[in-house]
């Protein structure tokens, strides 16, 4: 801890997150916003396989039918019931509306039959503060992160630096114009014939690959710290119909290793680079595509700053996240009306 930075000392306390907002039904739960007691993901990946993308509507049933078995089974996998929670913390956006509904009218059930604090929470801050989860079975748990910080969110739909000076404090400083980077994954896997999700396919098919094969551009939009990834994705489908007029097998593996090192590229160079502007002490990488290897040792190896990435399995969505934000929320004293709405496309900042 620097020494202008005063000692944190927050109240002990146990929040139940709940997480609805895309695909993911979701509950956890988080003592004092860092160690994880409990964490339940009810994945619907297999339901929307057939139809290569998320489809709302089968999203908001599943939500529904799944919803209060994954609460009970993270009350229960934590060792306690509501009676030993403190607040309950819910996604209130940004995501898809009908399912973002399902969880909260479980949290607000929830809040009213217990009495209960309700705090709503940015998908977006969950994907943040996933950094500051612990599993309880570390043995030598990872130093907090530290302020400024500089975040980098990379996710399905969204790509975004953002300045931290404190808990829940954000700059925006940059987001994508066009695709954001898990976008870019699932569009060139499609493009690839690789099933979906496309992040993890085209990683896999990358590891196969040389990613010095096509040299595909690199947007660096300079003087601005945006983000660009249609051209990118824009260029392998030029690649992929020149193949296919030439009637010759696709290089799949090189395709997919070159795009991935022009995204991995690009990412850890605007993030460095605004991180030495902003004179930030550490950098933060979270959100889906933070998941991806390539990505987690261009970040790892960088010896500038020390950075902070999720736990694989909190890289996707979870409500873990979510409970740890909502305890900074909850510390800062935040409790919001039993009749709040969802946001569908609320900002970070
Ligand atoms: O954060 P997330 O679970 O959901 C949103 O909030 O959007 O992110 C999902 C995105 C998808 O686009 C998925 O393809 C991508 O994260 N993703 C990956 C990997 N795992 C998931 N992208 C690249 N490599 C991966 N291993
Ligand atoms: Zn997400």
């Amino acid at each position: 801890m620097s020494e202008a930075e005063p000692v944190r000392v927050l109240a002990p306390a146990r929040i139940l997150g709940i997480e609805t907002s895309c695909d993911e039904t979701a509950a956890a739960v988080i003592e004092n916003g860092r160690m994880q007691l409990s964490s339940v993901v009810a994945s619907q990946a297999d339901l929307h396989k057939k139809y290569g993308g998320v489809f709302p509507e089968v999203a908001s049933r599943q939500h529904v039918q799944s919803i209060y078995a994954v609460i009970e089974q993270a009350l229960q996998q934590a060792h306690i019931s509501l009676g030993d929670v403190d607040a309950i913390a819910v996604t209130r956006g940004p995501g898809l509306a009908g399912s973002l509904v399902v969880g909260m009218n479980a949290a607000k059930g929830l809040a009213l039959a217990s009495g209960l604090p309700l705090i709503g929470v940015n998908h977006l801050e969950g994907h943040i503060y996933s950094a500051w989860v612990l599993r309880s079975d570390v043995l030598s748990p990872p130093a907090e992160p530290r302020f400024p910080l500089l975040a980098l969110l990379v996710s399905g739909g969204h790509t975004e630096l953002n300045l931290m000076t404190d808990h829940i404090t954000y700059r925006r400083l940059g987001a994508t114009v066009d695709d954001a980077a898990g976008e870019a994954f699932d569009k060139v896997a499609r493009l690839l014939g690789l099933s979906y999700p496309g992040g993890p396919s085209v990683q896999y098919a990358a590891e196969k690959g040389n990613p010095q094969a096509f040299s595909f551009p690199r947007a660096r939009l300079d003087g601005t710290w945006n983000f660009s990834f249609s051209g990118l994705k824009t260029a392998v489908l030029r690649v992929v119909r020149q193949y296919e007029e030439e009637k010759r097998d696709l290089p799949v593996a090189d395709l997919a290793a070159s795009f991935q090192a022009a995204v991995v590229d690009v990412l850890l160079t605007k993030t460095l680079k605004a991180a030495h502007t902003f004179k930030a002490q550490e950098i933060l990488l979270a959100g889906g595509v933070s998941a991806n290897k390539a990505l987690r040792e261009a970040f790892i190896t960088q010896k500038e700053f020390k950075v902070h990435i999720p736990d694989l399995a909190l890289c996707t969505d979870n409500a873990a996240m979510i409970a740890s934000a909502g305890y900074y929320r909850f510390a800062l004293g935040q409790q919001d009306p039993i009749d709040l709405d969802v946001l569908p496309t609320w900002p970070l900042s």
